[in-house]
């Protein structure tokens, strides 16, 4: 049984929800029925009402919609009272499937309440699995209290930490692309990349999540989990064997190996889009980031030396998610001598559209001399799964390899308080226009190296 916590929310009507659906039409979800808890007084029709009109229009197959929908029950709770958890008790106790999986789609601050109110009631039972949304807090003072906590009732295996951008196709990709090609693994190191480029930047600015954004900032809300995600699957070694606990290992390797540079003022930009302190939830004088552009190395055999630069931001032009690879220039003696030929790149395209693609120079047509840079795409079919059908699919299995292991999450805060701590000393915050380009500090970052972001 699927239990869910907060399933009132955003996070359950807009995605897991048709998830569950398309897990459903696959016949996964043959064992599992749903137990949808949020403080609202819903009962289980009026919940399966409210899902219809609100989560149905983002699943494109509503055939069976009606036979899946008999699957979700409703619970009201007061979720933040551990003594109020007897209603769900009760319910358990009814229910013949004793595989438990709690799933806590709310805000942190209601993980402790929720953990005791499941541990009280006697259902953090040795089957039983536990699913955290993101943000495992706020630092790591507050996450470590959080895990301690969690750890008194759960044990590591039984927790699954989620961070859904793993989920992702193109992210799973970027392993398989690196470790099951001879073509592009020696080249992987710093004899030939030049340098990496990690983005993700949305078009949206906070909308109504004012309050918790305001609170988090780019940092928190997408380096700590996302960006470093992404970051150590492009640059780890390869793990012993494909295993949750052989990749976990190897991706703690990298974020333990990161280095920002001494001189943190010139490796790190921050900004603010105009008008985000205008936003609703948000403080008048708020000095929180919406923008942060990082440049840092891994201090591994493998790649010393290369820059990562990673940037992310909120209400800019665009909406993207990539991660470039550029490779060092070839010497150029033999072609284009007078103009410079193009690097090779690869890329791995995450939004708004999944691929990959590599860029190569061919002869410039009808010339002997001159070449010309073109690409070769592999694009994601239509088909793919999205994240959070993987994320639910391998949680119900019990499978980890998409989840974060508590040492990933230690290393990454480590990082972010330190640049949390350094954005309080030097609190500059370059202010950009809400829908244009990100802060021309960030491009400054790279133009130092002689460099510049690949679009
Ligand atoms: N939405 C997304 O796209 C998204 C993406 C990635 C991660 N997440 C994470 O997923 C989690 C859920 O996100 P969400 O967008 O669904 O959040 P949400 O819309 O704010 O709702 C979360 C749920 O928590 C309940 N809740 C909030 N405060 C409560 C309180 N004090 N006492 C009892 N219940 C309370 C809400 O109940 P009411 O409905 O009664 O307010 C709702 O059921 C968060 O940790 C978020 O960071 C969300």
């Amino acid at each position: 049984m699927l239990v869910i916590f907060g399933a009132t929310g955003d996070l359950t009507k807009r995605k897991l929800v048709p998830a569950l659906f398309s897990l459903y039409r696959q016949n996964a979800l043959e064992h599992t029925s749903v137990l949808a808890i949020g403080r609202k007084d819903f009962r289980s029709g009026e919940f399966r009402t409210y899902l219809r009109s609100e989560s149905f229009g983002y699943a494109d197959d509503t055939s069976k919609q009606e036979d899946f929908l008999e699957k979700i029950d409703y619970l009201g709770l007061p979720i933040n009272d551990p003594a109020g958890y007897e209603p769900l008790r009760e319910v358990l106790q009814a229910h013949s499937d004793k595989n438990i999986v709690f799933y806590l789609s709310t805000p942190s601050d209601l993980f402790e309440p929720i953990i005791l109110g499941i541990a009280q009631i006697g259902y953090n039972t040795a089957s039983a699995r536990v699913a955290f949304e993101k943000p495992f807090w706020l630092d790591l003072e507050s996450a470590t209290a959080l895990n301690t906590f969690v750890a008194k009732a759960f044990s590591e295996e039984q927790i699954f930490r989620i961070d859904h951008y793993v989920g992702k196709e193109t992210i799973q990709n970027i392993l398989a692309f690196r470790f099951a090609n001879t073509l592009f693994e020696p080249l992987w190191n710093n004899h030939y990349i030049d340098n990496i480029q990690i983005t993700a930047t949305e078009s949206l600015g906070v909308e109504n999540r004012g309050t918790y954004y305001d609170h988090s900032g780019a940092l928190r809300d997408m380096i700590q989990n996302h960006l470093f995600q992404v970051l150590s699957l492009a640059v780890m070694e390869p793990p012993h064997a494909l295993t949750s606990a052989a990749i976990h290992d190897e991706k703690v390797k990298v974020i333990r190996s990161l280095r920002l540079g001494t001189d943190l003022a010139s490796h790190v930009v921050f900004g603010q889009y105009e008008g985000y302190k205008q936003e609703s939830w948000v403080s008048t004088t708020s000095d929180t980031e919406t923008f942060a552009a990082l440049r840092l190395e891994v201090h591994n055999w493998r790649l010393k030396g290369v820059p990562i630069y990673l940037r992310t931001g909120k209400a800019l032009a665009e909406k993207k998610t990539k991660v470039v690879i550029e490779f060092r220039k070839n010497a150029s003696i033999l072609y284009n001598e007078q103009d410079n030929i193009d690097r090779n790149r690869i890329i791995f395209e995450i939004a708004p559209h999944e691929g990959i693609s590599v860029g190569f120079n061919v002869k410039e047509h009808g010339e002997t001399k001159k070449t010309r840079a073109v690409w070769s795409e592999f694009i994601e079919s239509k088909e793919w799964p999205e994240a959070y059908e993987r994320i639910l699919g391998d949680l119900l299995l019990g499978d980890h390899t998409l989840f974060t292991r508590w040492d990933m999450i230690e290393e990454s805060w480590k990082i972010v308080d330190h640049l949390v701590n350094c954005k309080e000393h030097c609190p500059i915050l370059f202010p950009y226009e809400k829908g244009g380009r990100w802060p021309q500090a960030a491009d400054e970052l790279l133009a130092m190296d002689g460099r510049e972001w690949y679009e």
